[in-house]
């Protein structure tokens, strides 16, 4: 059973934290409570980790607790978000089944007590979480005051043991049919790998056979795909129609393919901490963009840090002002929620120094007031931003198995896919440009610009996919690195980018690893490619060459660096090069004007400007201000700025480390 239901934007903007009071004495919960409407909350979620106290023995529930924090919680205005707790598998379990424990690539058993301590495909461990789950879902399933339901929490281990490895044999024999098939498509021929037996096929602890490593990731994102349908099918029969189910994704984990995941919930959502160092909104931005990408919708922020982690070589805190910015920030980029993690310091546990609203004493710490901040802001915001979205023309495409393809075989120990990603992403939110990070399988329609940025792997889907939308009058910017493999990770008998020759007008003769930048010159401007260049080659007169390379190598010296090319009703610019920062950001101003893409405003450096609409097209600015000085902006309508409650005409000034909040006035 699978019943999908949308997620429907929530009628106000939610601000909480993740909560847990089982770890305190009932006592303290009111207080507790009374502090989160201090600061402001309205949603806390919790249960992740409390199997040990909704479980205590097989079988054995335990759930009155839960019930008596989410009514006193609610009775405060608070909602619940419940989290299923099972990436914290109690020790009765793990001593009933220790074959349930995960297997590390040397070999070796995890212990039982640091989490997540669980094979996926253990069928004990699932039918432990199947009775949980069900369990749960009978009691506050029907719970009008539980929005909605986080699976498990981070899913990120990688289990090695022997019936991982049979599983996945039965995986590739359902995925491919016959072993001829599969020998074919990895070209086993190589380094005498031919498989006569599906029971042959290791799992890889190392470097190993492309198309191999490729499916092991398939097959990992089908295992937590199973278990998550499992947690799914559990909840979905007794839950009321307007309560989502997510999971609390990470950052830009790679453990698997997010979109694969993501297509069996309601909700994306995911945990954004900075960890060492300040935040850049400029790549930061990325990831929210890439959450958003999920579902296409707007998504939840599960958890953030309140100051400072605690797993960082150095745990330092976001200075003074920074998180209220990093919580606009969130909802710029569509955040229809923000939570903390965690409420209050315990007393015990690995994470005894992680940020905190409240410390050991149930006192608030300077941080608290912050976060109040956030709230009354949230307060003033609330019903202007409910159901607004952002809006974009100009689209990204991301493609796990290219990163992990390149992460594999890198060719040049510093070039990383994500590093490449953002290259393009970073100069464009400079410029408070909107921008949807998107699966690279999926349909363009509606976007002025699309760029795939080392799309290494193409397949006859997106190409054609590329194709109509250029031809439709789209303007598509292929990279370096594009149209190398197929779907199993094999070369392509193609010169790159492959099928997409033909809307480029060039292709690649030949690429380099570079030791040393490498000059490139365009129209006007003169920059460097470094670590990768490709010696483009024309495949039509029309093509037009927009940069060559200087001298160098010999081999690139005076070729094609840069092309474009009209296919259609579009264009396409095909990039060789890894340019420097300024000469990117010079090619990127005059592919945007091409394609007719406007930013959102013309900021100062250090202001960001993003934009959400409202289902009736009303435009909502959300203007950020980084920097430690006042900024003065020129607004090109008669505003109402709604945290001062002011009308603006003209100039706006926005005073260091603030944020204005613009509608039409
Ligand atoms: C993760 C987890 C939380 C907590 C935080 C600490 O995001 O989901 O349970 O451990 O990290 O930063
Ligand atoms: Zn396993």
């Amino acid at each position: 059973m699978n019943i999908k239901r949308a997620y429907t934007p929530p009628a106000k903007l939610y601000l909480g934290s993740a909560y847990y009071p089982e770890q305190w004495p009932e006592a303290g919960w009111k207080e507790d409570i009374r502090q989160m409407q201090v600061a402001g909350f309205n949603v806390a979620r919790m249960g992740d980790f409390a199997w040990s106290r909704l479980e205590p023995a097989p079988g054995q529930f335990n759930f009155d607790w839960l019930d008596r924090a989410i009514a006193m919680l609610a009775e405060a205005g608070i909602d619940s978000v419940l989290a299923t707790p099972t990436a914290g598998p109690p020790a009765w379990l793990v001593t009933q089944h220790p074959d349930m424990l995960p297997v590390d690539k040397d070999g070796r058993r995890a212990q039982f007590g640091n989490r997540c301590h669980y094979c996926v495909t253990s069928p004990e461990f699932h039918a432990a979480v199947r009775r949980l789950v069900e369990a749960l879902a009978q009691r506050f399933g029907p719970n009008p005051h539980v929005l909605g339901w986080q699976l498990d929490n981070e899913y990120n281990r990688t289990c090695y043991c022997p019936r991982c490895q049979h599983q996945f044999q039965q995986y590739l024999a359902q995925r491919y049919g016959a072993l001829d098939e599969l020998n074919r498509r990895w070209a086993t021929t190589y380094w005498s790998q031919t498989y006569d037996a599906w029971e042959q096929i290791p799992l890889p602890v190392g470097p190993h056979n492309p198309g191999l490593m490729l499916e092991h990731k398939r097959f990992i994102t089908e295992s937590y795909r199973r278990f998550q349908r499992l947690q799914i099918d559990a909840l979905r029969l007794h839950l009321l129609p307007e309560t989502w189910i997510t999971h609390n994704f990470m950052f830009w984990h790679d453990g698997y393919d997010h979109y694969d995941l993501s297509e069996d919930l309601e909700l994306a959502s995911w945990d954004w901490y900075v960890g060492m160092g300040q935040h850049d909104y400029r790549s930061s931005g990325a990831a929210h963009d890439l959450v958003r990408g999920y579902k296409r919708q707007n998504f939840w922020l599960m958890e953030t840090q309140p100051g400072n982690v605690n797993w960082k070589p150095l745990n330092n805190a976001i200075d003074k002002g920074g998180t209220r910015l990093m919580a606009w920030h969130a909802v710029g980029h569509g955040a229809d929620a923000v939570l903390y993690w965690q409420w209050r310091s315990p007393l015990g546990g690995q994470e005894q120094y992680h940020g905190t609203l409240l410390d050991t004493t149930g006192q608030p710490r300077p941080f608290f007031a912050e976060a109040q901040q956030v709230g009354r802001d949230f307060a003033a915001a609330s019903r202007l931003l409910a159901g607004a979205r952002p809006v974009a023309e100009t689209a990204i495409l991301h493609c796990p198995a290219s990163r992990w393809s390149i992460g594999w075989q890198p060719h040049h120990q510093d070039f990383d896919y994500l590093e490449h990603l953002l290259h393009y992403y970073k100069p464009l939110a400079a410029a408070n440009i909107p921008l949807d990070i998107l699966s690279a399988d999926s349909l363009l329609d509606g976007y002025r610009m699309v760029i795939a940025p080392a799309l290494l792997i193409l397949t006859p889907g997106r190409a054609a996919a590329l194709k109509a939308f250029v031809a439709n009058g789209g303007h598509l910017l292929l990279t370096l690195r594009s149209g190398m493999k197929d779907e199993f990770n094999a070369l392509l008998p193609l010169r790159q980018p492959g099928a997409l020759a033909e809307l480029t007008g060039a292709e690649v003769e030949e690429y380099y690893a570079l030791e040393n930048p490498v000059p490139v010159l365009g129209e006007g401007w003169q920059g460097a490619s470094r670590l990768w260049a490709e010696r483009l080659k024309l495949l039509d007169p029309a093509t037009q060459v927009l940069a060559r390379y200087g001298a160098s190598n010999g081999w690139l010296d005076g070729c094609p660096a840069i092309t474009q090319h009209a296919f259609g009703k579009g264009r396409v610019t095909f990039v060789g090069a890894y340019l420097d920062e300024a000469s990117q950001a010079a090619l990127l101003q005059r592919l945007l004007a091409e394609a007719g893409v406007q930013p959102v405003l013309v900021t100062p450096e250090g202001v960001e400007a993003c934009r959400r609409v409202g289902e009736d097209g009303e435009e909502i600015l959300i203007l950020i201000n980084y920097t430690h000085q006042e900024q003065r902006i020129g607004l090109p309508w008669r505003a109402y700025e709604h945290l001062r409650g002011q009308a603006i005409q003209g100039e706006l000034r926005i005073a260091p480390l603030d944020v204005a909040l613009l509608s039409h006035a």
